[in-house]
């Protein structure tokens, strides 16, 4: 258990009403019930997806108001949210009347669950919307030592402002205390690498015909190291120190290459397929972007420095690959600072970047040259999220210069679209995408194409055939359990969507220093909350892009990035994203085939204690004896029939995986 107590302060500082109650029938003695107010307990204990959380205001700091309603009192949150209570036994009941906050007009989904404990679900709403009626909720806790009040987003893209109005607690005897998470400590089960070769790129990768070909072998071990690769088509050549290939194939085709590594202490080998064809982006992205570490502040400096970091912190022989631009590269529409102040766009309509980014083909000659690829972002409307240039009616200009700046990758964020279209028809969420997908293919380069529009009108269902390789399946992700979980665990469903190419794309990692801005902060996720935060996106085949500052990365950070093993679950070639197998409660089993017929199988427990999961062979459709390997501490556990069962810390994860036993 690593939970703490943190009591209220003496009840006479509270929202106390008191009133005698005869709880005990046959007793003589009679019970002093106190009332409770939530909101007068410790709140900065509550944990949520955006915001933080407010006493007798809403999330946003208006007077609290459901579907028209004012309230003095109630705790004000946003989905995903979690507030968990120790109320010992000694609570009669909670009550509140729940909503979705006026302040957001008619957005808004969300469902508001009373758990008990082993979290059982006393109470749930209906899903609430903004300006619904308020939802009352009373509920007996008679024997409750823990509750959790639990706010979940309904399709969590935005605006799910939660208001806990009114919200008490019954105690017969004792006040209630709030848990919160002690500091765990960060321990590192990757393994070092051996000295001894090892190949840990992707063993498949897609090149369109005449396109310009860049692939890293990236392989660890002690250096020197000289590559070699048998097989390789007529159009490419390999640098045997650097490892890195380049040149451009004519002809669409499949081709089965040798990769060899090899440095004084032996040789690994590894076959490696390119397909040159239609289809790019076979396995996941793996990269970083600027976004939740500088947000606002970046610059081509810190660019630079972000690839300079990923190739000697040793990532790049991890297989990480593209460094790329988030929003804040163009111009500013009114921002006051000049290094975002300058011309628009030239005479002929063509893009000028900020001050800040004065040579983009210089920056990206830079990263190429290290073995990495680049990205960049916009957005389909006239402005982007932060209020800079976008492409509206400039997009085949822009695609232009992307190709000729040498950009390898494209975010395209929906953001001020919403002045084109509403979004509230299905060809209409599409037609942006489209217009850059055709701007796309007018350029020589393979440019990975990631849509970003919050997951509307269930981009998953079309965001392959409109030519995405990857599409944001929700709202933006922060560092906190409830956004991350929050995001992570609604992913079920997804799987049948996502496969070579295409992609699913839950968001960016919140591991490292992260912070939105010119000030970082440690990530607030826990260890545990890192191992799941990790093993989850890998077992989503999700794009992985690193969202810290890497200039900055601790070892455990290095070590949740460099894991072979766990990466190659995300890298597969299958393609195949992991879907919920079992459930009991806060705990889940989640599971992803493997192209060599083995499973990859996370073992969760989203619960505050400690706790044995078990993997039924059954719900993973396997029978008989199975071989069980831990892919973090990269061990083998031995040979289990019928199922594997395996105490799991809070909010953490054991990811294993699991072949027939010869
Ligand atoms: C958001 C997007 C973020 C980031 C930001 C830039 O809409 O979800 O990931 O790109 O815009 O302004």
């Amino acid at each position: 258990m690593i939970l703490k107590r943190i009591f209220p302060a003496a009840p006479c500082q509270w929202f106390v009403s008191l009133l005698a109650l005869s709880l005990f029938a046959g007793t003589t003695h009679a019970q002093t019930a106190r009332t409770y107010s939530i909101s007068a307990l410790d709140i900065s204990q509550v944990e949520q997806g955006w915001g933080e959380p407010q006493a007798n205001k809403s999330v946003e700091g208006h007077t609290l108001s459901i579907g028209g309603q004012a309230f003095t009192n109630g705790l004000g949150t946003h989905a995903a949210s979690e507030f968990i209570l120790d109320v010992g036994g000694r609570a009669a009941s909670f009550s509140a009347v729940v909503g979705v906050d006026d302040e957001v007009g008619k957005q808004g989904s969300v469902v508001f669950k009373v758990l008990g404990d082993t979290n059982q679900v006393l109470w749930e709403s209906k899903e609430l919307h903004g300006g619904d009626v308020p939802q009352a909720v009373s509920v007996s806790l008679a024997g409750v030592k823990q509750l959790t009040l639990l706010v979940d987003g309904g399709d969590n893209i935005d605006s799910d402002h939660a208001d806990w109005a009114e919200a008490q607690l019954v105690m017969t005897r004792g006040r209630p205390s709030v848990f919160s998470a002690l500091k765990e400590e960060a321990i590192i089960l990757t393994p070092k690498p051996s000295p001894k070769p090892r190949i840990n790129s992707a063993k498949v990768f897609g090149v369109r015909p005449g396109a310009p070909f860049l692939f890293t072998i990236a392989a660890t071990g002690d250096r020197p190291m000289t590559f070699t690769a048998k097989g390789l088509p007529k159009g490419l050549k390999l640098d045997k120190k650097t490892g890195h290939i380049t040149g451009t194939l004519k002809k669409p085709g499949n081709y089965t290459v040798t990769l060899r590594a090899r440095n004084k202490l032996g040789t690994a080998e590894r076959e490696f397929k390119i397909i040159c064809g239609a289809q790019i982006g076979l396995v996941p992205a793996l990269g970083w972007n600027s976004w939740n570490c500088f947000a606002s502040a970046v610059t081509a400096e810190k660019v630079k420095s972000a690839a300079a970091a990923m190739v000697s912190s040793g990532l790049i022989n991890h297989g990480w690959t593209y460094i790329n631009v988030d929003d804040f590269w163009e111009v500013h529409r009114d921002s006051k600072d000049p290094t975002l102040q300058g011309p628009q766009r030239d005479a002929d309509g063509r893009i000028i970047p900020n001050p800040r980014f004065p040579d983009m083909k210089g920056l990206t000659d830079y990263i190429h040259a290290r073995g990495l690829k680049t990205g960049l972002y916009s957005s389909p409307g006239p402005w982007t999220c932060g209020g800079c240039v976008a492409s509206w009616q400039h997009e085949e200009l822009d695609a232009q210069s992307y190709g000729q700046w040498g950009f390898d990758y494209l975010k395209y964020d929906w953001c001020s679209y919403g002045q084109i279209d509403r979004g509230d028809t299905l060809p209409g969420l599409q037609k942006p995408y489209r217009v850059m997908r055709a701007a796309l293919d007018k350029v020589n380069r393979d440019i990975l194409f990631s849509f970003c529009q919050y997951g509307m009108g269930n981009v998953w269902e079309w965001g392959a055939e409109i030519g995405g390789n990857s599409w944001r399946t929700t709202g933006d992700i922060n560092d906190s359990w409830s956004s991350m979980a929050g995001i992570g665990f609604r992913q079920n469903g997804h799987e049948k969507y996502a496969g070579p190419g295409h992609f699913n794309d839950p968001d960016m990692l919140v591991v490292g220093k992260v912070g939105w801005g010119p000030s970082l902060h440690p990530t607030r996720l826990t260890p545990n909350e890192q191992y799941t935060h990790i093993s989850l996106w890998c077992l989503l085949a999700s794009p992985l892009l690193i969202g810290c500052d890497m200039t900055q990365m601790d070892d455990f950070t290095l070590s949740l990035l460099t894991n072979d093993e766990v990466l190659e679950v995300n890298q597969d070639p299958l393609g195949r994203q992991a879907a919920r197998v079992a459930q009991n409660g806060q705990l889940e089993v989640w599971a992803k085939d493997m192209e060599d017929g083995s499973k990859a199988v996370g073992l969760f427990n989203r619960g505050y204690s400690e706790t044995s999961v078990t993997a039924n062979w059954s719900d993973l459709g396997l029978a008989g004896k199975q071989k069980v390997r831990d892919l973090w501490r990269q061990k083998d556990l031995g040979e289990f029939t019928g199922s594997f069962a395996v105490s799991v810390p809070r909010h953490g994860v054991v990811l294993i995986r699991v072949w027939p036993a010869k």
